[in-house]
C-alpha cells in the first residue's frame, strides 16, 4: 500500500533527514586511512542519538535477511555495493567507500547514502562516483507530480548506461515513511511513462548503484547481508529521501 504524507509528516521526515545528512557528513570526514569501519559506525551511533533520533538500520530484519542487521550504518568498500556490515576492517588509501545511513524521529525515517574517497582515488573511481551522483540528480529531477515511477528509473538508468556502467538487477529505491522500506519500489532501470503515477505527498528514496565493470550481476556474501559485484569491479552508491510536492521534488536528506 502506498501512503501519501501530509505536510506535517514531511516536516518530521525532514528532521530525520537532517540528522542523517549531518551524520553522513561527519562520517565522510572521519573516513581516513587507518580508520576501522566499526569506528565509523560508533561515530554515527553517537551523532544520531545526540540528535534525538534513533538508527533505522540497527536490528532491522527484513524477510530476505538471515539475521537482524547488526550495524547503524551500511559501509560498503570497493566491490561491495550495498549493505556492507561495519567490522574491524581498516580503510586503506584509494578505497571507495559507500556510507548508507538511516534514522527516525517520531517514528518517521530518513535514508541516504554517499560514496566517498579514502585518501586519493584513481580517475576511474572518481568518474564512477561522480556519475552515480549525476544519476541520482537525474532521478530526483524526474520525480514530479504527473510523472511516473518509470520516469525516475529511466533517468537513473540512462545516466548509468551512457557512462558504460552496470546497474544491479533487483536493487533500487523504495517508499519511506513509518517503515524504512515501503511501497512503491523505485527500480534503477525501467521505461519512461510506465508504472505508478507520482502524486503530491509521495516520499521515496532514490538510490542508484553503478558497477564499474558494466555487468549487472551481483552476489551476496556469506554474512547474508553484503551485496558485492560478481566480477569484483568496484561499485558506487548514492541515495536521497525526497518528497514530491506541488513545487517539485524536495530533498529531505539534504544538510
Ligand atoms: N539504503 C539501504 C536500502 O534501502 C538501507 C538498507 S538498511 C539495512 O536498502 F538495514 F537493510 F541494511
Ligand atoms: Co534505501
Amino acid at each position: 500500500m502506498v501512503v501519501l504524507k501530509s505536510e506535517t509528516e514531511i516536516a518530521t521526515m525532514r528532521e530525520a533527514g537532517r540528522i542523517v545528512a549531518n551524520t553522513l557528513a561527519a562520517v565522510a570526514a572521519a573516513a581516513r586511512v587507518g580508520v576501522r569501519l566499526i569506528d565509523l559506525d560508533e561515530l554515527a551511533a553517537g551523532l544520531i542519538a545526540s540528535g534525538g533520533a534513533k538508527p533505522s538500520f540497527l536490528n532491522y530484519h527484513p524477510s530476505w535477511a538471515p539475521t537482524p542487521y547488526p550495524g547503524v550504518l551500511c559501509l560498503s568498500v570497493n566491490d561491495n555495493i550495498v549493505h556492507g556490515i561495519p567490522d574491524r576492517r581498516v580503510l586503506a588509501e584509494g578505497d571507495l567507500l559507500s556510507i548508507d545511513c538511516g534514522a527516525y524521529v517520531d517514528g518517521y525515517h530518513g535514508d541516504a547514502a554517499i560514496t566517498v574517497a579514502v585518501g586519493a582515488i584513481d580517475e576511474a573511481a572518481r568518474r564512477l562516483a561522480d556519475t552515480t551522483n549525476r544519476a541520482l540528480a537525474a532521478g530526483i529531477a524526474a520525480a514530479r507530480v504527473g510523472a511516473r515511477i518509470g520516469d525516475i528509473s529511466h533517468a537513473v538508468e540512462t545516466v548509468g548506461r551512457e557512462a558504460g556502467y552496470g546497474l544491479p538487477d533487483g536493487l533500487g529505491g523504495h517508499g519511506v515513511g513509518t517503515a524504512m522500506h515501503e511501497a512503491p519500489s523505485v527500480p534503477n532501470t525501467g521505461r519512461a511513462d510506465q508504472g505508478m503515477a507520482l502524486a503530491e505527498g509521495l516520499v521515496i528514496a532514490i538510490e542508484p548503484m553503478l558497477l564499474e565493470g558494466g555487468s549487472s550481476r551481483c552476489r551476496t556474501l556469506a554474512d547474508g547481508w553484503t551485496i558485492a559485484t560478481a566480477d569484483g569491479s568496484r561499485a558506487a552508491h548514492a541515495e536521497h529521501t525526497i518528497a514530491i510536492t506541488a513545487a517539485g521534488p524536495v530533498i529531505l536528506t539534504a544538510p
